[in-house]
């Protein structure tokens, strides 16, 4: 059987993966590509540091001219990480005449437009199926099977980080900074964790759906963004107490020719799909017009889901398909009528508040006082008791308010600031 030399730049938790997929199944990966996915070349950083997998001898480089300037390696699976030296690489491998495999989704939300413009001049193509949803073929379903539909909405949990942290402090009491800890020597975290855990990460996954979806042309960074940075773990338990779980979403929707996009922590219901979207796991629900909803569920970080999408990439493109695909895609292209991006912020939105407060006769009727006088109208109320060998003057309250503008719970947080009666600032989750 023909062969197709295949690079990898990178050689971490994903190049790993994808190189123990190359190498221990290559009779797989040749029967689905029609030619064999040859493991040309391995460039890394550091020659010395030990590898996870064996690499035949002659492959490991740290010259990344090794794969530029042969011709005969025509697909490169780019692999590392953050934003240079990864965007001259891809620019250096697209102008030597190869297609490009990437997960690097930070790359692709600040300069996917460059980037596809510069393959499309060249002729090249980028695929990018790794860089949302780990392992879930959601670039593929988007991009390819649900082209008969104008996509209304998508909502997701698209950082398995954030997730895994949010599960182990739900399930196992542990707190934030032990679990980032796990989920790093897991592989799920970025090697800058602040990009998970601030929400960022979701964000830029959140823009490459929503240009594949709905066109949307926009700066990643002015979607409106909450991470979980600031998740307490009593949170996790009062929303559990209530029937919820706390999950990091991101929303898309289309309202008449512009999307409402945001990402933030939310109370979901127990039982519904993504409520129970446990560990790294990730989950997005698409609804399109002729379709319907249709919900996506798999690992959305780690090195064998990753690789999976990466080598579903590399086969794809030695047969060619991928490059018939990006052709038609045209993404970030200027040949496209972008929609704009809309601040999703300002929609109405249940609410829960939770804030320490006096624990003495009145303070419940100014609290709620001051929720009316805004207009939110309270669902329900709980004031938790002090312990009993607690000698706390303050107790936690909870509220929960029905459907309401974002402006009336801002005006009645910086109300209840002004009180004695409350000793910290309040906080304030929406509920899907
Ligand atoms: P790692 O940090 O584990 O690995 C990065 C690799 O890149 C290392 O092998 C490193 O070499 C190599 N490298 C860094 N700089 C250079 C350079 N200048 N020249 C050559 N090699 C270089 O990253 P991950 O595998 O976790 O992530 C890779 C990409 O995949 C990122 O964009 C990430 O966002 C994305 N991704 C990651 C997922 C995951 O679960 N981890 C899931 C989905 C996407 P050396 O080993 O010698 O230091
Ligand atoms: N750090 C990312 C996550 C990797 O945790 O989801 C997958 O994109």
């Amino acid at each position: 059987m023909e062969r197709t030399k295949v690079a990898i730049i990178g050689l971490g938790t994903v190049g790993t993966g994808v190189a123990k997929l190359l190498l221990d199944h290559g009779d797989r990966t040749a029967r689905h590509a029609g030619r064999i996915p040859w493991l040309e070349k391995a460039v890394v950083q550091n020659l010395n540091k030990p590898r996870k997998v064996e690499i035949p001898d002659g492959v490991l480089t740290d010259n990344l001219d090794d794969v530029v300037s042969n011709p005969e390696i025509t697909v490169v699976a780019q692999l590392i990480g953050g934003i240079e030296p990864a965007r001259t690489i891809m620019l250096q491998l697209l102008e030597a005449g190869k297609d490009i495999i990437t997960a690097n989704k930070a790359l692709l939300a600040i300069h996917g437009p460059e980037l596809f413009d510069k393959a499309r001049q060249l002729g090249r193509c980028i695929a990018f199926e790794a860089s949302v949803g780990g392992g879930i073929p959601i670039i593929t379903n988007i991009g390819q099977c649900l082209t008969a539909n104008q996509v209304t909405s998508l909502r997701g949990i698209l950082n398995g980080t954030c997730n895994f942290i949010i599960t182990q402090m739900q399930d196992h009491g542990t707190d934030f900074e032990t679990a980032l800890r796990e989920a790093q020597n897991l592989g799920y975290a970025e090697a800058d964790p602040t990009l998970d855990v601030n929400g960022a990460d979701t964000a830029q996954k959140l823009s490459i759906l929503s240009q594949l979806a709905f066109g949307v042309r926009g700066n990643w960074e002015d979607i409106p963004c909450k991470g979980i940075e600031d998740l307490d773990i009593a949170d996790v338990r009062f929303a559990d107490q209530l029937g919820y779980r706390i999950k990091l979403l991101a929303i898309a929707k289309l309202v008449e020719n512009e999307v409402e996009m945001n990402v933030s922590p939310m109370l979901i219901k127990k039982g519904s799909p993504l409520a129970e979207v446990q560990d790294a796991f990730n989950a997005i629900r698409v609804r399109g017009d002729a379709v319907g909803p249709v919900f996506y569920h798999g690992q959305g970080a780690g090195q064998m889901p990753t690789a999976s999408a990466v080598v579903a990439d590399i086969i794809d493109t030695v047969t060619g398909r991928s490059q018939i695909t990006f052709n038609n895609l045209e993404l970030w292209s200027e040949s496209h009528r972008p929609r704009s991006m809309a601040d999703a912020s300002q929609t109405r939105n249940r609410y829960y508040l939770r804030m320490q407060v006096t624990d003495k006769p009145g303070v419940m009727a100014e609290i709620t006082g001051i929720l009316g006088k805004n207009g939110v109208s309270i669902a329900s109320i709980i004031q938790h008791k002090p312990d009993q060998e607690s000698l706390a003057s303050t107790v936690p309250l909870v509220i929960m308010s029905h459907q309401t503008a974002q402006n009336a719970i801002t005006k009645s947080v910086e109300e209840f600031m002004q009180s004695e009666n409350i000793d910290s600032k309040a906080v304030v989750l929406k509920v899907l």
